[in-house]
């Protein structure tokens, strides 16, 4: 059986249209309700790129996409995003992640557990590595030429698989443990690897100028295909 690569699309914050008319009409209704507007910003623009990567993983099955407006991306009871289109559910799994006005959305075949996540490179304090890194993690980060990188690199591997295992941030960040391939120094995805008490996730990082990307689906699937 061929294993499709996921497929993860990458938006900023001037990417969606300024009208709301791509959202379907529940989403619209949830909008609506976000007192915040940074947080308003940040989910409209994630129902945004989850609209384009469902869109991109349409097309290379050799779909006919739907309009916008007729994809709902609804929120499950513990969060996670979960695409309907008309009020049927899509099937195909998603995960989505926000930061620093960038979005990211993995879309991976059904039936796959996918996480994926965004984080700035950007320092992270003694105390932060101490608390929520594994000794294993502390130790990479310690010794990591750009321990900027490095951190946020293990940061943001535990929150993928923590999508994937849709706990979230519910468990102790310490009951995975990321092991990371030493860089290849090239510009495209290298892998990482997350243990814990089942079956190692096997995952993929790169790095995209201020941002590191980090994906991860059980079963495993070869690199991802960026989309930005
Ligand atoms: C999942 C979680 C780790 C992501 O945190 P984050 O780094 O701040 O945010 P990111 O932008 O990377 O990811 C947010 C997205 O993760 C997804 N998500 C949330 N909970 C999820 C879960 N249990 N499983 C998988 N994905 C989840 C959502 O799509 C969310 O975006 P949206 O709300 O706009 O749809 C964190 O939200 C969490 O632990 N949530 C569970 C705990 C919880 O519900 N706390 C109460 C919040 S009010």
């Amino acid at each position: 059986m061929t294993v499709r690569p996921v497929l993860v699309a990458l938006c900023r914050a001037a990417d969606p249209p300024p009208a709301d008319d791509w959202l379907a009409p529940e989403e619209s209704e949830r909008l609506a309700c976000f007192r915040f507007e940074r947080r308003r910003a940040e989910w409209r623009l994630g129902r945004w790129t989850a609209k384009v990567a469902l869109r991109e993983a349409i097309v290379a099955a050799g779909g006919e996409p739907p309009s916008p407006s007729r994809i709902a991306v609804r929120t499950a009871d513990d969060g996670a995003p979960e695409p309907f289109v008309g009020q049927r559910p899509f099937g195909w799994a998603i995960s989505l992640s926000h930061r620093g006005g960038w979005a990211l959305c993995a879309v991976a075949a059904p039936g796959t557990r996918i996480g994926c996540d965004l984080e700035l490179v950007e320092p992270r304090t003694e105390g932060f590595v101490g608390d929520y890194f594994t000794e294993a993690e502390r130790m990479f980060v310690a010794t990591a030429p750009d321990r900027d990188l490095a951190a946020n690199l293990v940061w943001s591997a535990k929150e993928s698989a923590l999508k994937a295992l849709r706990t979230g941030l519910r468990v102790d960040t310490r009951s995975v443990d990321v092991d990371v391939a030493p860089d290849t120094g090239t510009v495209d995805w290298s892998p990482f690897e997350v243990r814990r008490s089942g079956p190692a996730l096997s995952g993929w990082w790169r790095r995209r100028g201020s941002l590191v990307l980090t994906v991860l689906c059980a079963p495993a699937a070869p690199s991802p295909r960026l989309f930005d």
